[in-house]
């Protein structure tokens, strides 16, 4: 959370930084600010607000000179403000900070640096005055000192009036450093320069490194020199960008035929079969590794464990060398999901990261990694992650099991549900001023009626719960009126008519009922106020489709409430603090 940038050259550094953190905005979008150097002094502009509410009113690019660094704010300490937001600068106003992640021993470092005047709520201001306080003519040696205090994470890069370099230093937080020719730049992702250098070194936790135009050098936390690898990424500038889509998430919803297509050619490594599979991740990631356990336990028998990484790393698991964890997540960098992959490495257990970003801290760290291939996810929702994340979970049932999965057919039946837009749209219309959903779905369906609810209540703030249908008789069902509609998600498959007659007790309730229906299916309309229709395909590979038609309705009632469907409030897209 929080995206950071810096950069020192010889061109215009706030017009640079202002792309940068614009294309860092899915981070963390409540406040901003940069600063620039130039002529020995330092330059500020801050505010509230997304980056170009903010820039409208502060114009960042009149700040002169050519390095500087800029910050764009998810909040943890401190509520969204100008004089929270970032940077902040020491009291002697000769050093600025921007930081990303938590200091934990923040109020115990404060009450020794009690001579510094404090301006701001955040745990971050901190950083400028103790590194202010170290500071006796070498920045990095300042940093070092500072860093030592720290409890905590962090991602930090720090200026000095009076020395023309950037410093960093990272634990925990992701940063990378972009090297350039006669010019370097400093991102928490490579998105914040991959305009610009596709170059980059990724700094290892408790790393601390010395940026100037032409060099950089990097430190252990005790200051010895280390060498570390340049690689070159692989990166599409142009699939970052809308593509005359009005939002991120509608264009990545319909990137997904290919996204399978390209996904199916995924190759699976060798994997010892294991005694037990653990499947952890957050979110999204987590219902894609819930319809995984489905899959993998009638292919391969093997059990599968679904735990939220949350709850996984603070709750002492049985986990053994044997057993097999598998990481899910688009991101790479879910804080959770990260501590969990580091739990089951020291318990002995053999660890399998399913990771979109290249080269992200899970990537890195999990014994395998399988990359998916749905390109750069910049909408804060996550879809064509999602649906990757599925083929990948199919093929490795498929490796696990000797057992043929065919998804080739897939690309195309999504294709068809995408034609169907117009319909999803006028649904939309009916339903986009409710204030409450149901989400309904059995055995392999029962995640996505999951994830059609986490996609409703994340962009369009109406509160949405998905239950396996079998449970609505236990309580849910209390909840069942005229004004709080159902989605029920009912192909053809063995729990159909056990679906029916969920659907019809809904029904007999004065329920409204919205099906997701296998085409051809003349029966389920009866039961319903309204059907979507899906291809018929085999029992599990339903999720797949399914999922379709939910994460447009999702997305058009948002749109049509007028949210910002792509930064939802409150919400970020990669959750680097716990
Ligand atoms: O980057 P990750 O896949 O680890 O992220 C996990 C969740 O934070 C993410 O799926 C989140 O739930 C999305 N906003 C859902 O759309």
């Amino acid at each position: 959370m929080c995206g950071i940038a810096g950069y020192i050259g010889k061109k215009n550094a706030a017009e640079l930084l202002l792309k940068s953190i614009k294309n860092l905005e899915y981070r963390g979008y409540d406040s901003v600010g940069m600063v620039t150097l130039s002529e020995g002094k330092i330059s500020m502009k801050k505010g509230r607000g997304k980056v170009s509410e903010v820039d409208s009113k502060v114009d960042f690019s009149s700040l002169p000179g050519t390095m500087g660094i800029a910050h764009t704010r998810w909040a943890t300490h401190g509520k969204p403000s100008e004089r929270n937001a970032h940077p902040h600068i020491s009291a002697s106003g000769k050093i600025a900070i921007v930081h990303n992640g938590i200091i934990e021993n923040y109020l115990e470092l404060k009450e020794s640096l009690q001579e510094y005047e404090f301006k701001s709520e955040t745990d971050s201001e901190i950083l400028a005055h103790l590194i202010d306080k170290h500071y006796s003519g070498n920045l990095k040696d300042a940093v070092l000192k500072a860093i030592a205090q720290l409890n905590g994470t962090y991602a930090i890069c720090v200026m000095h009036q009076d020395s023309r370099e950037l410093v960093v230093a990272r634990n925990g937080s992701p940063l990378a450093l972009g090297i350039g020719e006669g010019e370097n730049f400093i991102g928490s992702d490579v998105s914040a320069f991959v305009e610009h250098t596709k170059k980059v070194i990724y700094l290892e936790d408790f790393q601390v490194a010395s940026i100037k135009e032409n060099s950089v050098e990097i430190y252990d936390g005790k200051g010895n020199p280390v060498s570390m690898e340049t690689k070159t990424i692989d990166w599409d500038v142009e699939k970052a960008q809308k593509q005359g889509y009005k939002h991120f998430m509608l264009k990545e919803i319909h990137e997904q035929p290919q996204v399978v297509r390209d996904s199916i050619s995924i190759e699976i490594p060798e994997l010892e079969k294991p005694r037990k599979i653990f499947i952890v991740a957050c979110g999204t990631a987590g219902y894609a590794g819930l319809t995984g356990k489905y899959l993998l336990e009638k292919y391969t028998r093997i059990p599968v464990e679904v735990v939220y990484a949350s709850e996984f790393r603070y709750s002492d698991p049985i986990i053994c060398p044997g057993d097999l964890f598998i990481a899910i997540s688009q991101s790479g960098e879910t804080a959770d999901t990260l501590a969990a992959l580091r739990l089951a490495k020291e318990k002995g257990a053999k660890t399998l990261g399913i990771i979109n970003v290249q080269e992200s801290t899970i990537a890195r760290e999990a014994g395998t990694v399988i990359y998916t291939r749905a390109g750069p996810e910049i909408g804060v929702a996550s879809t064509k992650a999602f649906i990757s994340q599925l083929v990948v979970l199919y093929k490795l049932a498929e490796k696990l099991s000797g057992t043929e999965i065919s998804l080739t057919s897939i690309p195309d039946k999504i294709q068809g549900i995408l034609n169907q837009e117009g319909k999803i749209q006028e649904i939309a219309k009916k339903y986009f001023r409710v204030y409450n959903f149901l989400y309904i779905g059995r055995n392999f369906n029962f995640p996505i009626a999951l994830e059609g609810a986490l996609k409703l209540k994340e962009i369009s703030y109406i509160h949405a719960e998905g239950y396996a249908s079998g449970e609505m008789k236990h309580g849910p069902i209390a909840l069942v009126s005229d004004e709080v509609p159902t989605v029920a998600i009912a192909p053809r498959d063995s729990v159909y008519p056990k679906m029916v007659s969920n659907m019809q007790e809904i029904k007999a309730r004065n329920g409204k009922v919205i099906s997701v229906a296998t085409e051809g299916d003349s029966e389920i309309p009866e039961h319903s106020t309204d059907t979507l229709y899906i291809p018929e395909t085999r029992e599990e590979l339903y999720p797949l489709l399914t999922v379709i038609p939910l994460q447009l309705l999702a997305y058009y009632i948002a749109d049509m409430r007028e949210c910002d469907v792509d930064k939802p409030r409150n919400l970020a897209k990669s959750v680097t603090v716990e």
